[in-house]
C-alpha cells in the first residue's frame, strides 16, 4: 500500500562533531561524512518523489564557532556545490538557499549563485539553510509587513500573505515533517514560523549515520500520524480543511523587491 508522503521534509542535521569525536577523529571528519549522508538522503527523496527538501546546514548561531571549524565548513560547502552540481542537474534538483547571505564568504555566495542558476530548471526543490535564524527571518518578515502594510480592513489572510512575502522564500511551503538527528529534542531556531503544524521526528542517530532505513522509519512515523490542524477527526474526514494559518501553504506573486536579496 502506498503510504502518505510529506511534500516538504526539513532536516536538522545534528551530530557530525560527536560522530567524529567518538572515533577519535577531528570534528571536520564528521562534517565531511555528513555530506555523504546528505547525498544519500537527497537521492532517496528524489526517488520517492518528495518535491521539497530543506536541510539546516549552518545556523546563525553556528557562526560563533571556532574560526577553524567555520573555515572548514565554508570550504566544504564550496566543494559540495562544485562536486554535486552535475548530479543535481541529472536528477533535476533545483537548489535554493535561505538565510543571511551577507554572513557568507564571497566565494560561497558566488558558488551558490552559480549552482542556483544552473539548476533553475529542476523540478524538485532542495533548500540549504545557511547562516539561518528563524527569529531573524520572522523579524525580516515583520519589517516587510510594516513597509507594505495591507491596511486596516485587510483580512487575516491578506495580512498573513503580506507577512509571508518577507520570508526568505515565500514560495516554500511549510514543512510537513521536521527530522532532527543527534538526540536533542529542540528546534535550535529552525523554521520557527513555518513549523506551526509540522510533524516532528527525533532520531538518536548522529547525522553521518543517517541512512535510508532511518529515513524510511521517519516516513513511516509520519504516515502513521493523524494531522488534525486543531479540528476533530470527523471534521477532517469530511474534508473540512482549515483555510488559513494552520495549513502548510506558500505564497506566490510577492512584489519582487520584497523577496529579492540585494546582497552580492
Ligand atoms: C551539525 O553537527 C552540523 C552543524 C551544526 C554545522 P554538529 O557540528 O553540531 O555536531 P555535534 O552536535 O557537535 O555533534
Ligand atoms: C543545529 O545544530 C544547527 C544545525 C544543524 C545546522 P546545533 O548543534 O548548532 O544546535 P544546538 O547548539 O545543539 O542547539
Ligand atoms: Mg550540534
Amino acid at each position: 500500500m502506498q503510504q502518505q508522503l510529506p511534500q516538504h521534509i526539513a532536516i536538522i542535521m545534528d551530530g557530525n562533531g560527536r560522530w567524529a569525536q567518538r572515533r577519535g577523529m577531528p570534528r571536520s571528519a564528521g562534517h565531511t561524512r555528513g555530506v555523504d549522508a546528505v547525498r544519500i538522503m537527497l537521492t532517496r527523496c528524489r526517488e520517492l518523489g518528495i518535491p521539497y527538501v530543506t536541510v539546516y546546514a549552518l545556523s546563525r548561531e553556528n557562526l560563533g564557532r571556532p574560526q577553524q571549524e567555520l573555515a572548514f565548513l565554508f570550504d566544504l560547502f564550496l566543494r559540495f556545490l562544485k562536486s554535486e552540481l552535475p548530479e543535481l542537474e541529472r536528477q533535476s534538483i533545483r537548489l535554493a538557499m535561505i538565510g543571511d547571505r551577507s554572513a557568507l564568504p564571497l566565494t560561497v555566495r558566488t558558488a551558490l549563485d552559480y549552482a542556483i542558476k544552473r539548476t533553475s530548471g529542476g523540478t524538485m526543490l532542495f533548500t540549504l539553510a545557511l547562516a539561518y535564524s528563524g527569529r531573524e527571518e520572522i523579524m525580516r518578515a515583520a519589517r516587510t509587513l510594516a513597509a507594505s502594510c495591507p491596511g486596516e480592513n485587510a483580512s487575516p489572510e491578506e495580512w498573513e500573505r503580506a507577512f509571508r512575502c518577507g520570508l526568505y522564500n515565500p514560495e516554500l511551503p511549510d514543512p510537513d515533517l521536521i527530522i532532527r538527528t543527534g538526540g536533542e529534542l529542540r528546534l535550535s531556531n529552525f523554521l520557527l514560523f513555518q513549523c506551526a503544524y509540522a510533524e516532528l521526528y527525533f532520531s538518536d542517530r548522529l547525522w553521518p549515520d543517517f541512512d535510508n532505513a532511518e529515513l524510511d522509519r521517519a516516513l513511516a512515523h509520519y504516515a502513521g500520524r493523524k494531522r488534525r490542524f486543531g479540528l476533530t477527526e470527523s471534521q477532517i474526514e469530511e474534508g473540512n480543511i482549515p483555510s488559513s494559518g494552520s495549513l502548510p501553504h506558500s505564497v506566490r506573486g510577492c512584489p519582487r523587491s520584497e523577496t529579492e536579496d540585494r546582497t552580492s
